[in-house]
């Protein structure tokens, strides 16, 4: 554990709302502060900053802590990394020791930042290996034809079909089989023995904005599948916080950026000169690469696959670009499958060409309705009215709803008044939809199905809540802290989830450290901490906090466990009767 006077040091200087201000705009609402949460996408507010307990709380996402779990979210940072950057905030020296606590627990962030770059080393030397990188530098230069520029700026390389050859030589530099496993270079066999992860693949390596190596992609060279591997989430990389070749996009982006589904088209389009061009890691665009992209640049086009797939993904990533007020076009390719496909039939020029004649996504959709129907026919006509209305009512903005309105009336020679009127219930009926969507989602949460963060929560409904009334009221007053660190056990808990945030309070509580969610960050994940501080907000916004408000959860709480084992043991007799027949 990090030395306690470190950390309440670090926590005295940096201000849980100074700290949050640098990264959100914050009012003052009462004696706490509000604001856009920068951990989702959302157009009101309910993001709170509550100074006198120095914590946070998102009432939309549920992302919740102290000021070193705001800058670890924020950053994408470990929790020595955030108390790193917050220390030199405030100004504060910190002993060297500080390292060496955070490789006892686990593989750091640094450690696999070192080793993905040996790693990439590695692959890119097999790659140009006179023997063992034959076939994939005829793939990579023959078949897809990129130039060894292109090869050496992108640093690919060639993961050898072998399930040993970067394992051993990653031991000789003195990496471990389990930082290998941590990160993601290696899996481990049933044996328990480490073996590659990526074999006979050319290799992608993914590059963070400040050049470190944070990932990999790797591609099979024939039909086989998965065509691609992926690094999964490690302690250096977070494929929803990323995106491919930003480090050389980041540095021409101001006017514009395009966006790929493909490593390969991005690569091909930078190969073409088009160097503002990134792609999302395998997956849909996320809220958070939304705001990436918000960051560098005013303009993005969406340049994905023609494909029908393509086209629905582009959709999504559409409205995610443009919550985040980024304008957002969409690119029209006709006679190639993908971007990398378009410019190797068609060449650069008319690539450039198709991008200046990129469409709204609203004039986009339009087109292909158009093309769909012969409005000279009067069903068809009434077919077409009605998809266009849908298409209108999924924009959220009243003007833009009210333009184009205008446009389909005179375009389909209608009243402007029935397009309207048709929209609008469409609206409403969309609206209905995301309540009940709301509801659904209230229900789950409140039932505790599907909870990630503590399972037995469905199963222990009752216990639950007392537990976290419990554990809030002891992360709120000192008083309720001691209080139940005298009267209860551990045993008294129902659910392992509580058990292990009391357990961890024990601990502070042994070692004569305060209450502080900052040594949670330490052992306890994001989602975990969030849930710990979102115990202690629910009590901040009761006003019933007493020492009759505790003993009677105390009580409430041994009555709950008492039940469970008294079933228990009806549960075992069964069994056991069961059994003797
Ligand atoms: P594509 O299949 O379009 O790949 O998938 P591509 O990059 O254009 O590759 P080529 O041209 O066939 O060589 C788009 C992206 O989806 C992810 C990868 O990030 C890929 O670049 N993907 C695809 C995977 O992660 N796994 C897969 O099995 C397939
Ligand atoms: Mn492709």
């Amino acid at each position: 554990m990090i030395d306690p006077q470190i950390i309440e040091e670090i926590k005295f200087r940096n201000d849980i709302e100074s700290v949050v201000s640098s990264y959100v705009t914050l009012r003052r609402a009462g004696s706490n502060y509000s604001g856009s949460c920068p951990f989702h996408s959302e157009k009101t507010p309910s993001f709170v900053v509550f100074p006198a307990t120095q914590s946070f709380y998102c009432f939309g996402c549920g992302a919740g802590g102290d000021a070193i779990s705001f800058v670890m979210r924020a950053e994408n940072v470990d929790y020595i990394s955030a108390i790193k950057l917050l220390a030199q905030r405030g100004g504060l020296v910190l002993p060297d020791s500080i390292d060496g606590d955070n490789n006892k627990r686990g593989v750091g962030r640094q450690r696999v930042l070192d080793m993905n770059k040996e790693a990439a080393k590695f692959f890119h030397k097999c790659l140009f290996d006179e023997k063992i990188g034959a076939e994939a530098r005829d793939y990579l230069m023959k078949k897809r034809g990129l130039p060894s520029a292109i090869i050496n700026r992108f640093g690919l390389g060639f993961a050898p079909n072998s399930y040993g050859a970067l394992h051993d030589h990653l031991r000789k530099l003195g990496y471990t089989d389990e930082e290998m496993c941590v990160a993601f270079l290696c899996g481990k066999g049933e044996k328990g023995i480490a073996y590659d992860y990526f074999r006979n693949r050319v290799m992608f390596p993914i590059i963070d904005t400040s050049g470190n190596i944070v990932a990999f992609g790797g591609r099979v060279m024939d039909d086989s599948k998965p065509k691609y591997l992926n690094t999964s989430d490690t302690p250096a990389f977070k494929k929803s916080k990323n995106l491919f070749a930003l480090n050389f996009a980041k540095n021409n982006c101001e006017n514009m950026m395009i966006l790929c589904e493909g490593y390969m088209d991005v690569i091909a389009l930078h190969a073409a000169g088009f160097e503002n061009a990134v792609a999302t890691l395998g997956t849909a665009i996320t809220s958070e690469q939304a705001r990436i992209f918000s960051k560098y640049t005013k303009k993005v086009i969406i340049s994905y696959d023609s494909d029908e797939a393509g086209q629905r993904a582009a959709n999504k990533a559409f409205n995610y670009l443009q919550e985040v007020g980024i304008d957002v076009k969409i690119l029209k390719m006709s006679g190639a499958k993908d971007p990398d496909e378009f410019i190797k039939t068609f060449g650069a020029t008319r690539f450039k060409d198709i991008i200046e004649k990129s469409r709204t996504r609203f004039d986009f959709e339009l087109e292909k309705v158009l093309a769909k129907y012969n409005i000279a026919d009067f069903d068809e006509k009434i077919k077409a009215s009605k998809e266009i209305c849908n298409i209108i009512a999924s924009f959220s903005s009243d003007v833009e709803r009210e333009v184009y309105c205008i446009k389909v009336a005179k375009l389909l020679e209608l009243p402007k008044e029935s397009i309207k009127k048709d929209v609008s219930s469409m609206v409403n009926k969309h609206i209905r939809e995301e309540k009940k969507n709301q509801k659904n989602e209230i229900y789950r949460a409140t039932s505790g199905i599907g909870d990630r963060i503590n399972p037995e929560s469905a199963a222990n409904i009752r216990a639950n809540k007392i537990e976290e009334a419990i554990l809030g009221l002891m992360q709120l007053h000192e008083e309720h802290f001691k209080k139940c660190i005298e009267t209860l056990t551990s045993e008294d808990f129902v659910t392992s989830f509580s058990r292990k945030i009391f357990e961890k309070m024990k601990e502070l509580h042994s070692l004569n450290v305060k209450f502080d969610i900052a040594y949670f960050s330490e052992d306890f994940s994001q989602e975990e901490v969030s849930r710990i501080a979102k115990m202690q907000t629910d009590r901040q916004m009761l006003n019933s906090n007493g020492d009759d408000v505790l003993m009677g959860c105390i009580d409430s709480l041994r009555a709950e466990k008492n039940k469970k084992k008294s079933e228990n043991s009806l549960d075992s007799l069964e069994a056991l009767l069961k059994k003797k027949k």
